[in-house]
């Protein structure tokens, strides 16, 4: 008997499902449809400029059915819609704030100069409008928004402000691509619930804040999904706040990675698992067989980040499946990021949960200057329990894990890494070429309450040459 074979016996008599205890382990409890968030259509100007309009509200979700909740969500009651946009598109985001208090919208994993970012910086206060706009010059790849208000991410996302971003490029034709049939968001949350419903409670408690144990996908709870093509592409966002996912199939079944959070891997890599950390994205390819049905799950790991087994959603494959097109053996050809000679080295610590390097963020202060294009190697030091790290404006990729190599479904361009606890990472990391000394982008543990506690640092992209005529504190007024 081969692993899978006993696997797949364990699974029949219940020796594998350690998800007892939730009532989401039995696959009859998966009774509600999916939600897909819907594409966002962008208006489109004369000089083909696209507008898309986001607006930040307040309203109520059954979460739990029969339980209306208050939630935050963008267009809608709760998340947001998804922009599609393509290599090339100069796009012009209209994004109203109908909250009571301020916020912002960060384009995760957006390449752009710094002002248009929405992070910290970019209040908007209640009742505004922000117009950001940019070109998207970057390859095809699933980014994310979210709000980043300092010191209250956390509390924005978990009721429900974050939406998918997706990036097309001419490389992705041969792979599923058709939105909500054979190409489908799943965006991961976690969430407390309670006889009252969602209580926001206070999401910067405890050493990761919240860890629910109700698992949402895209905001449905115990969801179902029916397939009709052979393979599916599930473009999967982790949103949770803290948890870290293991994600694997109730059957063990092999499935393919064929991109990571800044775009598709140069092949596809064939595996039964992925783990996904706060902000990481992964896109996955998996096969169906008519009729068949089979749970998605996360299993536990061995951080806080990630206690516990659940099951996040049943896929129902049709009595009759589309042929799809075969997985194409070569995916894209992201150039490798290739550290040059005497490549600045920077060091990051990451010691408890509310700083780097010793310093708490300060959206005053200037942590780093880096020359515009230049590639580096970024080394974080992780001294005791769980952290990622992400980095606005980059694509990098992980050089080595403890001096062990990423595993090869990891190993393309990303923009958030997990940190294991005592360990360190190193990163070479790839600079844009958008110049501003006064605009900080950031760099953070996607943690959220580790980010909103201060362990955040800031850092400018100048014209080469000018590092050191850069102002270290940003006065009052350019903020
Ligand atoms: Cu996803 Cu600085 O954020
Ligand atoms: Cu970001
Ligand atoms: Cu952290």
């Amino acid at each position: 008997m081969n692993r899978r074979q006993f696997l797949a016996l364990a699974a029949l008599s219940g020796l594998a499902s350690a998800c007892g205890s939730s009532a989401e382990s039995d696959p009859a409890a998966f009774r509600t449809r999916l939600q897909v968030p819907p594409l966002l259509e962008p208006k489109v100007d004369k000089d083909g400029t696209r507008r898309f309009a986001l607006t930040m509200q307040r309203g109520r979700s059954e979460i739990l059915a029969g339980k209306p909740v208050e939630t935050w969500g963008f267009n809608g009651p709760y998340l947001g819609p998804t922009i599609r946009a393509a290599r090339g598109d100069r796009v012009r985001m209209t994004v109203t704030n109908r909250l009571d208090e301020a916020s912002t919208v960060h384009w995760h994993g957006m390449r752009l100069p710094a002002k248009m970012d929405g992070g910290p910086h970019q209040t908007i206060e209640p009742g505004a409008t922000w117009n950001p706009h940019w070109t998207i010059d970057q390859p095809a790849a699933t980014s994310w928004y979210h709000p980043h208000p300092h010191g209250q991410t956390a509390k924005h996302v978990y009721r429900g402000l974050a939406g998918m971003f997706i990036i097309d490029d001419g490389t992705t034709a041969e792979l599923p691509a058709r939105y909500g049939i054979d190409d489908i968001p799943l965006i991961l949350q976690d969430k407390k619930l309670t006889e009252d419903g969602l209580p926001i409670g206070d999401p910067l408690k405890g050493t990761f804040g919240i860890l629910g144990d109700h698992m949402l996908v895209n905001g449905t709870h115990a969801p179902f999904l029916n397939v009709r093509t052979e393979r599916v592409r599930f473009r999967i966002l982790n949103g949770s706040n803290a948890r870290m996912y293991h994600l694997t199939f109730a059957d063990r079944r092999t499935f393919h990675v064929v991109g990571n959070d800044a775009g598709l891997l140069p092949a596809p890599v064939q595996v039964d698992q992925v783990s996904l950390t706060p902000g990481e994205r992964v896109e996955v390819v998996v096969t169906f067989t008519a009729g068949e049905q089979v749970l998605l799950r996360t299993i536990s790991g061995s951080d806080d980040i990630d206690e516990g087994d659940f099951d996040l959603l049943k896929i129902v494959a049709e009595p009759r499946l589309a042929a799809s097109p075969r997985l194409p053996s070569r995916l894209a050809d992201p150039a490798p990021i290739v550290i040059p000679p005497n490549a600045k080295v920077r060091r990051f610590r990451l010691n408890g949960h509310d700083a780097i390097n010793g310093k708490e963020m300060d959206m005053a202060r200037i942590d780093e200057v880096v020359p515009a294009g230049a590639t580096e190697i970024w080394e974080i030091e992780n001294t005791v329990y769980a952290h990622n790290f992400h980095i606005h404006e980059v694509a990098f990729q992980v050089l080595d894990v403890d001096g062990e190599k990423p595993p090869a479904y990891a190993s393309g361009h990303k923009d958030t890494v997990y940190v294991p606890p005592k360990s360190t990472v190193r990163l070479a990391v790839r600079f844009g070429h958008f110049t501003d000394p006064a605009t900080p982008y950031m760099y953070h543990c996607h943690i959220l309450r580790h980010e909103d506690s201060g362990m955040m640092g800031q850092f400018v992209i100048v014209p080469p040459g000018t590092e050191n005529q850069v102002p270290r504190m940003i006065t009052a007024h350019h903020m």
